[in-house]
């Protein structure tokens, strides 16, 4: 993988116009963009096409959890919409995480199909709040990272505290996938386990999801290009270059 396929820019606009300035400015240094669920409804999904046509990488950020059915079908709408990589929530269990990896794969076999385990938004006490467990939030995100593995997924997402875990007990090819990511340079905002891009990599991310650091900075191409540079620091320091 080169050093542009690893980093992915969190689109997090609420309509199209704002989007698709970004994505101009950013050019050539930027192939790979998020679309969540706020651009996502308000661009109508026209954003997906917008990128896709001209030639980047998206990863569709929908964040699926149903019934089985229910998610395979919108799991079968990303395949055909040529995204990269979408995903599901793994709490929505075995059973659906095992029909949407096999319904896509059938049709198309090049996609990346990711479940989230717990949001890096939350800390250890929103952890033990809403969910009543007496497990640790990387107890938690383990265990359903084991159980996406089984379901025949292909990564997840995670914050990089957890990446080199998942990788010990899911095994290398299995795709990290990690937002929560801050260089030195950057603030946190409302992210509460940051690590810098650098270290992401060499603890394991395959895949940084960036946002607001490049997307509010006044310098959007250098910020992107500051990190690229971190990201090749950490792949020649993690020796995967
Ligand atoms: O601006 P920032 O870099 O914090 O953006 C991170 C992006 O990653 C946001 O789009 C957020 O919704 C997403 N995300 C996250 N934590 C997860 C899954 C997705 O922050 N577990």
């Amino acid at each position: 993988m080169n050093v542009k396929d690893r980093l992915i820019i969190a689109l997090d606009y609420s309509n199209m116009e704002d989007a698709k300035k970004i994505v101009e400015i950013l050019g050539e240094t930027v192939s790979f963009y998020k679309v969540g669920l706020e651009l996502f409804l308000n661009s109508k999904g026209e954003m997906v096409d917008y990128l896709t046509e001209r030639g980047k990488k998206v990863f569709l950020d929908l964040k699926f959890h149903d019934i089985p059915n229910t998610t395979t079908m919108a799991s079968l709408f990303a395949a055909k919409q040529n995204v990269f990589m979408f995903n599901v929530h793994a709490s929505g269990g075995r059973a659906m995480m095992e029909s949407v990896a096999k319904k896509v794969k059938e049709i198309n076999p090049e996609i990346l199909s990711i479940a989230v385990t717990i949001l890096t938004s939350f800390s250890e006490e929103g952890v033990k709040e809403t969910f009543q467990s007496q497990l640790s939030l990387k107890e938690l995100a383990l265990n359903l990272a084991k159980l996406t593995k089984k379901a025949g997924m292909d990564g997840i997402v995670c914050s990089p505290w957890e990446a080199k875990a998942i990788k010990e007990l899911c095994g290398k090819s299995f795709k990290t996938v990690c937002p929560g990511v801050r260089p030195k340079w950057s603030v946190a905002d409302d992210q509460e386990r940051i690590m810098t891009p650098k270290d992401a990599i060499v603890n394991g991310c395959d895949y940084l999801v960036v946002g607001r650091p490049v997307t509010k900075n006044e310098n959007p191409v250098k910020a992107a290009e500051m990190i690229l540079v971190e990201i090749e620091e950490g792949m020649k320091e993690a020796g995967v270059c």
